[in-house]
This record gives structure tokens, sequence and C-alpha cells, in this order.
């Protein structure tokens, strides 16, 4: 029988608490089990055998609930499907893609998860929060870029993988030597 995906978030203003929901009801519609929840809100990752973790970013960097998340968990990672992506950009530079801050990268290294997947973000002023977040919003950089059709393009193809990966084991090496 497969086992539950996680899909976890840090956030500040909501835009990537969307794009998690939205990555949750396609692999829910490619026929997966699955839990969204804020990271700080995770008491385990015992019963799920694949993880999404997404972040926003800010400054360059993730938001330090979810670095706490990759760093508490990264033995547990290490023997499970790990997918990560950041949302950010915005305004004219909203397709760039952004790189791992390298903290995030040396643990993405250890846990053996690929390079995270950039969605571009939301700056709005309904949701900004703070004095600089809400003079942004009303920049050039205001707007909501989020890419629904890539984001469930991209989770699609996660929930495809996951499922392949249940049905061949062997391609998992730590399975492999606990049940061999
Ligand atoms: C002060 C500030 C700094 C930001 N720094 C970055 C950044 O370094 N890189 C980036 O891609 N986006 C940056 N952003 C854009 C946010 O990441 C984007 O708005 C994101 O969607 C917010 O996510 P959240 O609503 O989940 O908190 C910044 C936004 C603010 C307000």
């Amino acid at each position: 029988m497969s086992r539950k995906v996680l899909v976890a978030y840090a956030t500040k203003m909501g835009a990537t608490a969307g794009i998690a929901a939205a990555i949750g009801e396609e692999l829910e519609r490619g026929g997966h089990q699955v839990d969204v929840c804020e990271v700080d809100q995770v008491g385990s990752i015992e019963e799920y055998e694949a993880v999404v973790l997404g972040s926003a970013i800010y400054v360059k960097r993730w938001r330090p609930e979810a670095v706490r998340f990759l760093r508490k968990y990264r033995e547990e990672l290490r023997s499970r499907q790990v997918w990560l992506f950041h949302s950010g950009p915005v305004g004219p530079d909203k397709d760039q893609l952004q790189e791992m801050p390298g903290n995030v990268k040396r643990l993405a290294h250890r846990i053996g998860a690929t390079p995270a997947m950039t969605f571009a973000g939301r700056l709005d002023p309904a949701t900004a929060k703070g004095f600089i977040a809400k003079r942004l919003a009303r920049s050039e950089l205001s707007g909501d870029a989020r890419d629904w059709e890539l984001i469930r393009a991209w989770s699609s193809d996660i929930g495809a993988a996951i499922h392949a990966i249940e049905s061949a084991p062997w391609q998992r090496g730590m399975d492999y030597r606990r049940h061999g």
C-alpha cells in the first residue's frame, strides 16, 4: 500500500502556502495521500514516504523554520524521497531561477535531494507584512506572479516519480539495505 506524502512549507505572507496547497491537490489528483502542513506544525515524518519542502525566499535566504526542519530531520530525510522548492521572484525578474542559499545547499547535498525548483512569488499590498514589504508591494515588483500551470506540471511529475519508486523500491538504496 502506498504511504503518505508530506508537503511542508514555510511562509511569511501566504504566497508559499498557496503553492503548497496547489502541490498537495495535484499529488492527490495523481492518487497519493497527502498532508499539507506548515513546517513548524510537523511533529514527525515517520509516516511519510516522500517529503516536498518549500520556503519563501527573503534576502536570498530561506525562512529559518524551513532550514531548521531540514537540519532536524536530515537523517530521516536521507531514506526518503525529497523534493525542494522555493518561492520568490516577482516583477520583471519573475522568471529568474534562484540559487539555493549555501546552508540549504549543504543540507540538500547531505540528504541527497536535487536542487530546489524555483517558483515565482507574490508581493501584494493586501498581504504584504512589514514596512519594507509594503513599500516594495507598491513598486514595479507588485503582483501575483505564481505560475499555477508550472506548479501543477512539476507536482504531477513528482507524483509520477513517487509511484515509479514505489513499484521499483530497489531503486532506493536505503530500502534495499533495510529489507535485504
Ligand atoms: C524584504 C523582501 C525581500 C525579498 N527577497 C527576495 C529574494 O532575495 N529573492 C527572491 O526571489 N524573492 C525575494 N522576495 C520576494 C518574496 O520571496 C515573495 O514575495 C514570496 O512570494 C513571498 O512568499 P510568502 O508570501 O510565502 O512569504 C523578497 C520580498 C521581500 C518583501
